[in-house]
């Protein structure tokens, strides 16, 4: 038996449908902004970590300004220095029998003098590399959050980027795989440079992820075609299969431990990407390696600016 309630509303089918429909509709524009809350949450975090890199690399940079001036100085005292030593050694020898130059002797021998003349320039030698690596470290940081131009559009050279990236993630990248450059002919780009080293970053920071082998290779390949630009990335490491090819720009999508992935990398660098006008193309063999390829126009048509 049915009873009917004569209180209850009665809905046509037409407007059950319609109701579903706008609450489908609510549904995805609720996804959508919960995706852009999101993403401007991460751009919030980028924009503070380049300015705290940036920070970092001003405050480093004049003392070691000073470090690798003052070594330099102190190479050329030292050689004077030596110069001194050796006029001392000479004395010390014609005058053999003398109590001084006996001292003397017995003072070189135990410092090891001769010793030291020959690791000191070398040590002078190491510092200044260890220095200089310190300066372009220092360089690449300011390069790589551009905060001089935060958020600004600009032409680039973006190989540049891609250098100044692959210094700042060398440490990730230097005892898994091998870096082969092949670089084409590119013209500078109109584009935000901090948001696409970002993208340089999260691609070449998964490619040393997905390397398994004992050392893999990633190949940074670019070119120019008509009136965009593309860089790929590629790695011969574990590949992603089908399943998940589908949703490796999904928001919080990750295969990897809490700790070293979010899932965040990928669906960020697609959002930047598409600020600029382009695309990103994703070319993967489970086993083989991946391969992603970032489109670009040379100048976007329309910028956020
Ligand atoms: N080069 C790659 N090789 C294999 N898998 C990859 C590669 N790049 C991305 N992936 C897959 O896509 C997922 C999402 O990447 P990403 O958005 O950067 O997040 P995360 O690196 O934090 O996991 C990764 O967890 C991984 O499964
Ligand atoms: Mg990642």
């Amino acid at each position: 038996m049915t009873t009917t309630d004569a209180t209850a509303p009665r809905w046509s089918d037409q407007q059950v449908n319609e109701l579903l429909r706008a609450n489908d509709e609510l549904k995805a524009l609720n996804q959508r902004l919960s995706q852009t809350q999101e993403q401007l949450v991460q751009s919030e975090k980028l924009a503070s970590i380049g300015l705290l890199a940036a920070g970092v690399a001003h405050e480093i940079n004049n003392p070691v300004g000073y470090i690798f001036s003052n070594v330099a100085s102190l190479e050329k005292y030292l050689e004077d220095v030596f110069r001194v030593l050796s006029a001392y050694e000479a004395c010390e020898l014609e005058h053999a029998g003398h109590p001084a130059a006996q001292h003397l002797r017995a003072l070189r021998q135990e410092v090891d003098l001769d010793y030291l003349k020959q690791d000191i320039p070398t040590l002078m030698r190491e510092t200044q590399e260890g220095i200089a690596r310190v300066r372009k470290i220092v360089q690449d940081l300011k390069d790589f959050s551009h905060v001089d131009a935060r958020r600004q559009w600009e032409w680039v050279n973006l190989h540049k980027g891609i250098d100044s990236t692959l210094n700042i993630v060398n440490h990730e990248i230097k005892y898994k795989a091998s870096v082969v450059k092949q670089y084409g002919e590119l013209p500078e780009v109109h584009c935000l440079p901090s948001e696409l080293n970002q993208v340089f970053l999260n691609l070449l920071v998964n490619a040393a992820h997905a390397i398994t082998k004992e050392r893999g290779v990633i190949t940074i390949r670019t070119g120019t075609a008509a009136d965009q630009v593309w860089i790929e990335v590629e790695d011969d490491g574990c590949g992603i299969n089908a399943d998940n090819l589908k949703r490796v720009f999904d928001p919080f999508f990750t295969t990897k431990p809490i700790g070293k992935g979010t899932g965040l990398g990928l669906s960020l660098s697609y959002g930047i990407v598409k600020k600029h006008g382009g695309r990103i193309e994703v070319d993967s063999e489970l086993g083989r390696g991946t391969r992603f390829k970032v489109w670009l126009p040379i100048e976007p048509a329309e910028t956020d600016a």
